[in-house]
């Protein structure tokens, strides 16, 4: 379809209202609906997805969800209730992309492994049942049974749910009864009460399904949103940087200085409806199933959609005054990476930087001293904290924000080479900014002269996991259709990969207080952004065998990082919580089908 662009405003996602306090805890209720919302630009339809709000206030339902604004110290415990099931239709296209052959949620009464009926083998049928979710805070210094552990997912307590489908996951119980006992939470079917202290670095973390198996059309449905997590010693005073506080509250397009954007690629359907490929013939294999191959019928290896979306909507306009900004940017794309800068035209590749990006922070905070770049590379999952500067330039002149990362996985090591960049008039771009005057002074540091927060030291590594990024191929007979899955491994004393599977025993146990090094290798052809879960880790190393010193980008604190083709990143973290979490590939299709593995932080060395 022919989307026209820069016709709607960037959308800047509202506060998601509280439902009370208690003591010193801020309680949100927030459902999970299926609703439809002005994706794509007004003179088009209305697109069906997915979204979180305040069960409170029905109008807060949005995509991506309204913004949680948490304190460092002010616990924060909410409540996520699944809805997606008492009004008929909670049937995105993407649903048809469940693959039942993969290691998934797979609810009792769904259709089984595959295989395992000799019906099923002959035609394969796409998931049809009610949705599991589960959601996790990206970033967030969790306990176990709040961190939204993919096996903790739920369906909805609808009335209207085939019988047989009211299980839950089989960590959800286990998770039930010690969230009971210590903080006194009452679980109802349908919903799962989590607790986060906000005893971290302010930050800009998110949330988002986590649903085992359908990561990735969950959250391609919408189920996305921002917590910002302010204040602490680790925050700088209000007025340094462009903001909302004090306050916070609703910010209004205009006069609101402190942006977070999510931006995600998407395809349409003429009707405005979500496309996402739901048959391995997209990727080129010749059918949809072949029997008695190993490649997965539904599943496709990465998902690149050919529209841009920020902030829930396509390709939108921002109008900025003459002033400074703070923009947190977040890759919520499934598979994509971006490399965003702000160029003078839309479409002249290779662009020229019309403006500097300081970068600030990055997913753990603040870098201890602000960093200038002409262009951000964005993996999937990961944030960037900048500044940009507008007050020299011209009221009435327009720049975009552009894209030169690839239509595709990012198969190199160095940046800016050896791969196309996204197409210049279609996913190349993001958003236009268009300068107005300024409706006050800019009081807001310059981003030069910022002094920022120091980081605290995660101390000595008490020893180092030699890890491996790895890939499964088919048999030789179908080539062509890709890998069939995408592994996390162990390395052993010879060096060889040992993949692991989801469901294989725990290989990481860290001890409890303890740091450890993790260098973890990429075997693969193609770079890979590798999350932990509890953590904010730091690089300590790169390049071919992970012994050359970490990037200019690298002196934050990271969850997510990426890890280049045939090369190894060495990442030092300190695990403090006792209790099973995850470590995984954040791009979703990979998670999806085993690039994801639990570790398990232990009192005592196992
Ligand atoms: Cu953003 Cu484990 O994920
Ligand atoms: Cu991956």
């Amino acid at each position: 379809a022919n989307i026209p662009k820069y016709v709607e405003e960037l959308l800047i996602p509202p506060a998601m209202p509280p439902v009370g306090r208690r003591g010193d805890i801020v309680e949100y209720r927030i459902g999970v609906r299926q609703f439809r919302q002005q994706v794509l630009p007004r003179s088009m339809p209305r697109t069906t997805v997915w979204g979180y709000g305040s069960v409170a206030h029905p109008g807060t339902f949005s995509y991506p969800g309204h913004t949680i604004n948490a304190r460092a110290g002010r616990p924060v415990r909410v409540t996520w209730i699944n809805q997606l099931m008492d009004s008929r239709g909670d049937f995105l296209p993407s649903l048809e992309a469940v693959d039942p052959t993969l290691h998934w949620a797979n609810p009792p009464g769904g259709v089984a492994r595959r295989d395992s009926t000799p019906e099923f083998s002959r035609t394969p049928r796409p998931y049809g049942g009610p949705v599991p979710i589960v959601t996790h805070l990206h970033g967030g210094h969790s306990l176990q049974d709040s961190d939204g552990y993919p096996e903790a997912w739920y369906l909805p307590a609808a009335r209207n749910i085939p019988r047989g489908y009211a299980r839950v996951g089989s960590f959800y119980d286990r998770f039930r009864a010690e969230s009971e006992q210590r903080f006194g939470v009452r679980w109802r079917p349908g919903s799962a009460t989590f607790h986060y202290a906000n005893d971290q670095r302010a930050a800009t973390l998110w949330y988002h399904d986590h649903t085992l198996g359908m990561t990735r059309t969950n959250v391609y449905s919408g189920l996305a949103g921002f917590y910002l997590l302010r204040g602490g010693p680790s925050d700088l005073p209000d007025g340094v940087l462009p903001g909302p506080p004090p306050g916070v509250g609703h910010p209004k397009s205009r006069r609101c200085f402190d942006i977070p954007i999510l931006i995600q690629d998407r395809s349409f359907y003429a009707d405005g409806s979500l496309f996402y490929p739901n048959s391995r013939a997209f990727s080129g294999y010749r059918g949809p199933y072949i029997p008695g191959t190993d490649v997965p019928p539904f599943w496709n290896p990465e998902f690149f959609g050919d529209a841009i979306v920020a902030n829930g909507r396509t390709w939108p306009v921002l109008r900025v005054e003459q002033r400074r900004y703070r923009l947190r940017f977040l890759n919520g794309c499934n598979a994509r990476f971006l490399i965003l800068k702000v160029a003078d035209d839309p479409v002249a590749r290779p662009a020229r930087a019309a403006l500097p990006i300081w970068q600030i922070g990055s997913d753990g905070g603040f870098l201890p001293r602000p960093v200038r770049f002409e262009q951000l590379r964005i993996a999937p999952g990961a944030r960037f904290d900048t500044v940009i500067d507008f007050g020299e330039v011209p009221v009435g002149t327009e720049l975009w924000l552009i894209n030169e990362g690839p239509d595709d996985t990012m198969s190199t090591g160095a940046p800016d080479v050896d791969f196309v960049p996204a197409d210049p008039h279609t996913t190349g771009q993001v958003l236009k900014f268009v300068v107005c005057p300024r409706s006050g002074p800019d009081r807001s540091v310059p981003p030069d002269q910022l002094r920022l927060p120091s980081l605290p030291s995660l101390g000595a590594a008490a020893r180092t996991r030699r890890l491996v990024l790895t890939e499964e191929m088919p048999d030789a007979a179908d080539s062509a259709a890709g890998p069939v899955r995408m592994l996390l491994g162990t390395v052993s004393a010879s060096g060889a990969a040992v993949p692991r599977m989801w469901s294989d025993p725990v290989t990481e146990s860290p001890v409890l207080g303890t740091t450890e090094i993790w260098a973890l290798r990429n075997d693969t052809m193609d770079a890979h952004p590798i999350h932990l879960h509890q953590v904010q880790f730091q690089v300590v190393g790169r390049g071919p065998d992970g012994t050359a010193p970490p990037g200019r980008g690298d002196t934050g604190y990271l969850d997510t990082v990426t890890v280049p083709p045939r090369q190894t990143v060495r990442i030092k973290a300190h695990f403090d919580i006792p209790g099973r979490f995850v470590w995984h590939c954040h791009m979703l299709e990979h998670e999806d089908n085993e690039m994801m593995r639990p570790y398990e932080v232990v009192r005592r060395r196992k």
